[in-house]
């Protein structure tokens, strides 16, 4: 070993010990007759010195850049000068040794906390970036989650298995990334978006119970809590209804949460995906604070105000402590959620005075009571303002969802310390696709309706639940999963709806309806976004620091410039462009 001790563990205890350490060189103060390094490594930073008495070496050291990679033997003293913010900040090395063992070019962005490094620099970095500590214990938190993972379902009987990576297109409605194939020329396979189809062939072969930490493959437009390509927690269980789900995973949440942010959580609250819509406009509620939706269109409409009037939806919320915003706060909103990013038509507002008087920017067409009333359905109390849109009922509750959120934000109701999860249950099995004029899966071809509106599966669609479940962290869906369909029939007659021929059916999913005609079990799952789990975990909702390698918002990896062009030769060999070249 290059050392005897890492740069993070050296304390009191230590001192009159004579040491080895290996490291960066973090920072340098030089004093004339003295120079002090700080030393870096995974674990945490020591303070060297160097004075007279160390002869050559204290011209070495002064000579020695940032990062360069050194080896010190010394001495552990007492520091005079203590920094008690480090657990290393008592101590310092006396050093008698120094062996340098390799140099540096200067860092092209400061490796500290807070870097002068803009996002592309430290993208392109990327390496130097995970030096910084921010960053290096977001990979070290990922870690301990993924152990924590295992830990969990090992001990509840899952079996870890691989699934494989070049398959044929899986069904989860994102595009795939295709891999040419130059053993079969024309043909191309697909990156897997998920292992479901896996994952339940697994359960007809009886496997019971499976886990995964896998990576999933999707083209799609990024976002912060989007990546190209991005880890999922995948789980299947045999013999199973939904309520057994549920239970085992709000189990392995509450494990993790304990485990490794030392947080204690009840049980994890439940909620109909119809009431999530109309209580919080979002499939995905941040329940981290109330501030509900209520719903005005009885105590609003027909009071001669034509902007509620001719809508299907007049709909607000109260802002807690908010009565006393200005004319010009007041206008900010309205900006705020006219911007083509929100969509909204306007803003009204009602400011319920201490006082218990209202004044609102509809003063002329309702009255004190008739703000009374408004007041009672948002649940508003005397200093809160309540903000009311009206429009077509899903967009402006769309838009609604989006004002509550900022809302909440500005009054600081979003402590990322604070973990709120929540179950939102009861999907609708099929989504209505205006352009294609389709329904399509809302989760994907193999969730299951509920036996109780099996009925309504052929005369309407539309109101068919499914037994497919959601689970949302302070409003990010973390993980998501249903009880599948095991019954080759039932499958046949989604394909149907979904509008697959008999032929296409057979074509993208022939080796599941076959696999199912022996014997599959009834089963079910879910899967955990990885990288979203863990951001959240981090107190972040951007998942891009918490993987090593993460791609730019154009899908590109700056640090090796890919995706790249390739050679004439390999575009032949896998048969994607003909060469001419040779011909007369
Ligand atoms: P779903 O498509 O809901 O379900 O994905 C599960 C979870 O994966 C995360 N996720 C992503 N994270 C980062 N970047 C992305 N591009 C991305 N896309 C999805 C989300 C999401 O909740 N096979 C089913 C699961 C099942 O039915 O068991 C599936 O993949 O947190």
């Amino acid at each position: 070993m290059l050392r005897t001790h890492t740069c993070g563990e050296l304390n009191m205890k230590a001192v009159g010990q004579t040491v080895t350490l290996s490291g960066w060189v973090h920072k340098s103060r030089d004093f004339g007759g003295m120079t002090f390094i700080d030393l870096r490594d995974r674990y945490g930073i020591t303070q060297l010195s160097f004075n007279e008495e160390s002869g050559d070496m204290l011209e070495q050291a002064r000579k020695l850049g940032r990062e360069f990679v050194v080896q010190v033997t010394g001495e552990v003293i007492e520091r005079s000068n203590k920094n008690l913010k480090i657990p290393t900040g008592e101590i310092e090395i006396k050093v008698t040794a120094l062996n340098i063992l390799n140099a540096s070019k200067t860092p092209p962005f400061t490796i500290e906390d807070e870097t002068d490094g803009g996002e592309e620099l430290r993208m392109k970095y990327r390496y130097l970036d995970l030096r910084r500590k921010p960053v290096r214990e977001n990979m070290l938190l990922r870690s301990r989650v993924n152990l924590e993972v295992r830990k969990y379902l090992s001990e509840q009987g899952f079996v870890d298995v691989e699934t494989p990576y070049l398959i044929k297109s899986t069904p989860e409605g994102a595009r795939d990334f295709v891999v040419p194939s130059r053993m079969n020329q024309g043909q191309f396979y697909a990156l897997p978006q998920s292992p479901q189809t896996f994952k339940q062939l697994l359960m007809v072969s009886g496997l019971d119970k499976y886990y995964q930490i896998v990576k999933c493959f999707r083209d799609e437009d990024l976002r912060a809590d989007r990546q190209p390509e991005f880890t999922q927690i995948d789980c299947e269980m045999s013999f199973v209804e939904q309520e057994d789900i549920l239970n085992t995973f709000e189990g392995m949440l509450k494990h993790i949460l304990k485990e490794v942010n030392g947080v204690e959580i009840d049980t994890v609250p439940r909620m109909t995906y119809d009431d999530a819509i109309k209580q919080y406009g979002s499939d995905k509620p941040d329940i981290r604070f109330e501030m509900k939706f209520g719903e005005l269109n009885e105590v609003a409409k027909n009071k001669g105000f034509n902007v509620f009037d001719s809508q299907e939806l007049v709909v607000g919320i109260a802002a807690p402590g908010c009565a006393d915003y200005t004319r010009k706060q007041v206008d900010a909103l309205i900006d705020f959620v006219k911007r083509p990013q929100v969509g909204a038509n306007g803003l009204v507002w009602a400011k319920y005075n201490e006082d218990g008087t209202f004044k609102s920017s509809v003063d002329k067409f309702y009255s004190q009571e008739d703000l009374a009333e408004w007041a009672n359905v948002l649940g508003a109390n005397p200093g809160d303002l309540m903000l009311v849109m009206a429009g077509d009922a899903n967009k402006t509750r769309t838009a609604l969802n989006v004002l509550r959120l900022e809302m909440g934000e500005r009054l600081g109701l979003r402590d990322p310390k604070v973990y709120a999860p929540l179950w939102v249950l009861d999907f609708p099995l099929l989504e209505w696709d205006e352009e294609t004029e389709r329904y399509h899966a809302m989760h994907h071809p193999f969730t299951s309706p509920k036996p109780e509106d099996m009925h309504m599966l052929e005369t309407d669609p539309g109101k068919v639940r499914a037994n497919a479940y959601d689970i949302v962290l302070n409003g990010s869906e973390i993980g998501g999963g249903s009880i599948r369909i095991h019954d080759k029939e039932v499958q046949k007659r989604m394909f149907t709806l979904l509008g697959f021929s008999d032929e296409e059916a057979k074509n993208q999913f022939g080796f599941l309806m076959d696999a199912f005609q022996y014997g599959a079990p009834p089963h079910g799952g879910i899967a955990f976004g990885f990288d979203r789990l863990v951001a959240l975990l981090g107190g972040q909702e951007s998942i891009r620091d918490f993987i090593a390698f993460p791609k730019n918002n154009a899908g590109r990896d700056v640090m090796i410039d890919g995706p790249s062009e390739i050679s004439e030769e390999q575009l032949n060999e896998l048969g994607l462009k003909l060469d001419f070249s040779n011909d007369e």
